[in-house]
């Protein structure tokens, strides 16, 4: 940690609320809730919705050029009286914080603290130097060991993030995380079994495995046999109290059979896979350096779809990558075309910096790239509105997430993770088989079958 005394701060009042925000991928969504626990075991709370925080900690996202400037406008906000009425304490956590601390600190003196993704254990430290005025930044990656100092998990919900696996040794030229999460390593089995558990008391029904290369998780079970993800999650699968399991994101090059076998075997794993592919054109994955071919990629689905005939696919498309031409742009379509996703996450290329592909040549001008996203997007949407229409009809089992937004309404997610909602009777918390009535492009329409009764 290295505490900067800074003469524009002064002492500050101990905060007594906090409120995190937490923006870009799930990990980011853990990280938040355990620097919330972090915070509850230091004495704050957590602030009432629509009240003013006394600390708010801005969790958040270096992927894109406009997640990291978000940032900067929502510091100006907070520190202007516009978001609460009363400014409160900034702490600056994630993966903007890993890359821009000394930035940030430079740029946003109303910041008192700059904590990075493999930091934030020492949060309540930390805040203790800002108390006494001092500002602080804290980006050291001493791997894993924030693991070991955090609380125990407590957190109450019927689905619940567990990451497991964190970093990214894969290098795309064009991706910032290997930088700001660091080198690839993977939990322990025996924590992850035992946080696992925590979750499972704590109320989750479901829960998702997170990692960067979330596949690439690697360990040695109680009995000191190597195991991969697929071992990981037969072994969850296997406690009482979990009847959902999920995992995210996958790399194609790390994929092992066993976890391909794993989807036709274990009931409790759920027929969905989020696959990245990024682009169809063999030349442009290279120049991203994917290690795949749009081929190899197609093969391994098919695989997929083998062992689990009704699994859903989901995707993460770039367009306009440097030197992208419309014509390799066609061959992302074309895979778009034969894969059929049930939902997908698409984006224009945006240069990083410190990444190779920002310095390529032949950056795309932003009309190609609109126009292009634009004609991506409407095959995707094509597709995911196909995939709800044909499940109307069908009755599944949905767990229930929370109300919604009429009384008497409730949402929750199909196996295949669809957003359903239905009236009726129901709890958070339930499995409840609903009949799938009718679809719209983001979400079904259920209904409570008059036989039914609630798990
Ligand atoms: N580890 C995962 C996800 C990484 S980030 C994977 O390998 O697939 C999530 C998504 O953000 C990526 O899949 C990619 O589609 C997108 N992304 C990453 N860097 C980007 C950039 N510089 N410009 C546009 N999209 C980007
Ligand atoms: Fe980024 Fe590629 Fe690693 Fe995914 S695999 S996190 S896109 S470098
Ligand atoms: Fe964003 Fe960091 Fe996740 S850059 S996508 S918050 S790993």
């Amino acid at each position: 940690m290295k505490p900067t005394t800074d003469p524009r701060v002064a002492p500050n009042e101990s905060p007594k609320t906090y409120r995190v925000k937490s923006f870009g991928c799930q990990m980011n969504v853990y990280d938040g809730e355990r620097m919330g626990e972090l915070l509850d075991e230091k004495g704050l709370s957590p602030a009432p919705e629509g009240e003013d925080a006394d600390l708010v900690v801005l969790n958040t996202c270096h992927i894109r050029e406009k997640a990291a400037e978000k940032i900067y406008s929502d510091i100006g906000r907070l520190t202007k009286g516009k978001t609460q009425k009363k400014a409160p304490m900034i702490a600056v956590a994630g993966c903007v914080a890993q890359a821009e601390g000394e930035e940030i600190m430079t740029r946003a003196p109303a910041v008192s603290m700059v904590v990075g993704p493999q930091a934030y254990h020492r949060l309540p430290d930390m805040l203790d130097s800002a108390v006494a005025g001092e500002r602080a930044t804290d980006t050291d990656m001493p791997a894993i060991a924030k693991f070991g100092a955090l609380p125990a998990r407590k957190r109450r919900s019927p689905t619940a993030f567990l990451t497991v696996q964190e970093g990214c040794d894969k290098f795309c030229t064009y991706c910032v995380v290997p930088y700001t999460r660091g080198a690839e390593i993977s939990r322990p089995f025996s924590d992850l079994i035992d946080e696992a558990r925590r979750l499972i008391e704590a109320g989750a029904r479901e829960i998702t495995l997170l990692g960067q290369n979330v596949n690439a998780w690697a360990g040695e079970d109680d009995a000191g046999r190597p195991v991969g993800l697929a071992g990981l999650i037969r072994a969850i699968a296997k406690l009482d109290g979990v009847e959902r399991l999920r995992y995210t994101t996958s790399h194609p090059n790390d994929m092992e059979d066993d976890l391909i076998a794993a989807h036709g075997e274990v009931a409790k794993l759920m027929p969905y896979l989020h696959l990245p592919v990024q682009s169809g054109n063999d030349r442009v994955l290279k120049a991203m350096n994917r290690a795949h071919t749009a081929e190899s990629y197609l093969r391994l689905l098919e695989r997929f779809r083998e062992a689990r005939p009704d699994i859903a696919l989901s995707g993460d498309f770039i367009v306009g990558f440097p030197g992208e031409t419309e014509e390799e742009f066609q061959d992302t379509l074309a895979v778009i075309d034969e894969v059929r996703y049930s939902q997908a996450f698409s984006f224009k290329y945006s240069p990083r910096p410190g990444t190779p592909a920002a310095t390529m040549d032949n950056q795309i001008p932003r009309d190609v790239m609109d126009d292009r996203l634009a004609r991506l997007q409407e095959r995707l949407n094509r597709d995911q509105r196909a995939f709800n229409d044909a499940l109307v009809g069908k009755t599944c089992s949905i767990l229930v997430e929370r109300k919604g937004k009429l009384p008497g309404q409730w949402l929750g997610k199909s196996p295949w993770l669809t957003s359903v909602w239905f009236e009726g009777a129901a709890e958070i918390g339930d499995l409840i088989e609903v009949e799938l009535v009718d679809a719209g492009p983001n979400s079904i329409a259920g209904r409570i079958p008059q036989t039914a009764n609630a798990t």
